[in-house]
């Protein structure tokens, strides 16, 4: 026997990488072979991020996508299909958070939460789907999060729509186990990057936050990372349906 997580040849989208656990998850996958396609929102900085897996000796492009956007969407995937051929695993990782009580909280807010988090994984698993089903195999890894299974206050769009996540993973592995696509997440506890470098600054949050976690600190991007290149590789063949926590242990108290 031989197992392998080499992604040689392989065609990967991740969105919202231009930065944060995306970038990591993007270089992580490049590292084993896999052709990463930067797909964010913040096109310079996507552009940035590929030149620089690029320079390291990976294969990288990047393009400018609203998750939240359909049409751009469809456009993004015919291109990506023109220019490669195929798409062998999407990592729907772009996400956001805006923390307010409830009672607080614009609606407005709540929807550029549900739809960027939520909305947008869901347009991404509609757009490239008819292209994996074409192919016969497929990968398609969604960014969750802990608080998809439990919550803190200022949290309920955030945890609304990790929750709906880990739903959608579950309806979307059924709809697509004939056509041998999996369809798993992972879902990490507090990892630094820009979106919780406040928490980590605020002594009170953090102090808080790491007595939560079991190991008593936040991870880091390349801890979300492997379990992404695990997920996207032939090791994982038979997982399907699935939400992996990547916690520090957080969920196990
Ligand atoms: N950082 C954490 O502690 C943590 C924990 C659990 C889950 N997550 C999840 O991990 C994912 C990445 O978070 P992060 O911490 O790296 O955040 P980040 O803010 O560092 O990066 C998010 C990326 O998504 C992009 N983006 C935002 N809106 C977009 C849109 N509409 N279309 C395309 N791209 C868009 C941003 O430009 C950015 O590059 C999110 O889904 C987040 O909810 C993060």
């Amino acid at each position: 026997m031989e197992l392998s997580l080499r992604l040689d040849k392989k065609i990967a989208i991740v969105t919202g990488s231009a930065m944060g656990i995306g970038k990591a998850m993007a270089q992580g996958l490049a590292s084993v072979g896999a052709t990463v396609v930067i797909a964010d929102i913040a096109e310079d900085i996507a552009q940035k991020t590929a030149a620089e897996i690029i320079s390291d000796g990976g294969k990288a492009a990047a393009y400018k996508l609203d998750v939240t956007d359909s049409e751009q969407y469809k456009n993004f995937v015919d291109s990506v299909v023109e220019r490669f051929g195929r798409i062998d695993i999407l990592v729907n990782n772009a996400g956001l958070n805006r923390r307010n009580l409830c009672i607080n909280m614009p609606e407005e807010d709540w929807k550029t939460i549900i739809d960027v988090n939520l909305t947008g994984v869901w347009i991404g698993c509609k757009t490239v789907a008819p292209v994996m089903i074409a192919q016969g195999r497929g990968k398609i890894i969604n960014t969750c999060s802990i608080m998809g299974y439990v919550s803190l206050p200022e949290l309920t769009g955030y945890s609304a729509s990790k929750g709906g996540i880990l739903q959608l993973t579950k309806a979307l592995a059924l709809e697509l186990a004939d056509y041998n696509i999996q369809v798993n997440s992972v879902a990490p506890a507090y990892i630094l990057t820009e979106l919780t470098q406040k928490l980590k600054d605020n002594k009170e949050m953090y102090a808080d936050l790491i007595g939560r976690t079991p190991m008593k600190r936040f991870g880091t991007v390349e801890e979300i990372a492997g379990p992404v290149v695990f997920l996207a590789s032939e090791l994982s063949n038979f997982m399907t349906g699935h939400t992996m926590p990547v916690d520090g242990g957080w969920l196990a108290w």
